[in-house]
């Protein structure tokens, strides 16, 4: 065992003294796609009752009380630590109020959170915070997203895949660690993720839709290629459910999130950077490729990670720019916009770009931060930078302008 096995067998020891184990920890909050429901996940490592306790704010009264169920997991480290996974969904929210809660059992409560439920219908305008490669070690944007937080900047977060580095780290306390850091953001805004195992996911928020998907399936073959085809084929079920006119007409921007980039130029031997990439040509003889699936169902924005920097692409299919005009490149652009965001801060530090990139290459960033992207109405979405090296400042801004969605407006 080395000097880290040893810190594993003694940090936990000394960090429970005192700790109750029936006390919740890691809580944070996932929206099930439904305005008037939110759902609470937390952790504790003895069993305990899942409740979660709420009413509106302001008030100090919690009016309602929801139970759900735990489950137990068992860390797959040489630990074999056990947890339980505490999931509760509170359900009869007023769309856009805000409410306080409180989380646990009799045998240990959480603090205090609030959160606002998510408006309802399509007319309002989502504000969200993107970012992707955000660990335990150097996570230097959570600070300024703690404060963009609690100032009630962000309805949904979407982070785009690789957390904590790795969560099953040290038999899964860097999971632990990591989950109780960013605590304060995630159990007030809802926390959305885009997995790294089979486990896709999609809602609507506002007047757009938005599918998380895992390229990993690409890249660990070993758990199977079905895992390819098959999330391949709910991809496609998806996209053709969400172009239905009546649903497109509702919900006119289809955003995805995927960790590994179809593109990129950074210096590194990553798959963005190889011009037949697996996750934009698929597996060798172009099987599941997701280049043309998405821009055959008109996808407008695809945000990817993985990447520790921010790249902006112009409009961009099969290597060419497809740009709207020269004077506005984003307006009325004639194919899907690329944002590589992955620069929140990891042990990794920041991944450097090639001297000279390609064509498609509008905007490339080598600082810590994380975007942020309001989906203003049906008809344009306003993307931001922010740089935590420039405390803050504001480092790009785009208008993405469109006046007509799906495969027409590519042509
Ligand atoms: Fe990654």
């Amino acid at each position: 065992m080395g000097p880290r096995g040893w810190l594993c067998l003694v940090l936990p020891w000394v960090l429970c003294q005192g700790t109750s184990r029936t006390q919740p920890e890691q809580v944070h909050l996932s929206y099930p796609g439904d305005p008037t429901a939110m759902t609470v996940t937390w952790t504790t490592f003895n069993r305990a009752g899942s409740i979660v306790e709420f009413g509106p704010e302001p008030g100090e009264v919690f009016t309602t009380s929801a139970k759900g169920h735990a489950s137990r997991f068992v860390d797959g480290g040489w630990l074999r630590r056990s947890m339980f996974i505490h999931r509760v969904t509170l359900r009869g929210l007023a769309p856009g109020q805000r409410y306080a809660y409180r989380c646990g059992s009799p045998l240990g409560w959480s603090r205090v959170y609030g959160f606002r439920a998510l408006q309802n219908g399509t007319d309002w305008s989502p504000r969200l915070a993107v970012f992707g490669d955000m660990g335990n070690i150097n996570p230097q944007s959570l600070p300024r997203l703690q404060r963009d937080t609690q100032q009630d900047m962000y309805d949904v977060i979407l982070h785009v895949g690789d957390f904590a580095y790795d969560m099953d780290q040290c038999n899964a306390r860097v999971g632990d660690a990591f989950m109780r850091k960013i605590e304060p953001v995630a159990a007030s805004v809802p926390y959305m993720t885009c997995p790294g195992n089979h486990e896709e996911k999609y809602w609507d928020v506002g007047p757009a839709h938005i599918i998380s998907f895992s390229t990993e399936v690409y890249f660990y073959l070993n758990y199977g290629r079905h895992l390819v085809q098959e999330q391949y084929q709910w991809l496609e079920r998806d996209l053709q459910k969400a172009t239905r006119p009546d649903r497109r007409r509702r919900h006119p921007w289809i955003i995805t999130m995927g960790h590994r980039p179809m593109y990129c130029s950074n210096n590194d031997l990553d798959d963005c950077t190889e011009h037949e990439s697996i996750v934009r040509r698929g597996l060798p003889q172009h099987l599941y490729g997701l280049e043309d699936l998405f821009y055959k169902y008109g996808v407008d924005l695809e945000l990817w990670a993985h990447e520790h920097s921010y790249e902006r692409l112009w409009p961009v299919y099969n290597y060419q720019v497809y740009n709207g005009s020269a004077k506005s490149p984003y307006t009325n652009p004639r194919a899907p916009v690329h944002i590589i965001t992955g620069s929140a801060g990891c042990k990794e530090r920041l991944d450097p770009f090639v001297p000279n990139p390609r064509e498609w290459s509008a905007l490339r960033i080598e600082d810590y931060g994380y975007t942020r992207l309001q989906i203003l109405n049906r008809s344009h979405i306003w993307l931001e930078q922010v740089s935590d090296d420039q405390d803050g400042k504001v480092v790009d801004g785009i208008w993405l302008i469109k006046e007509l969605h799906g495969p027409k407006a590519w042509h």
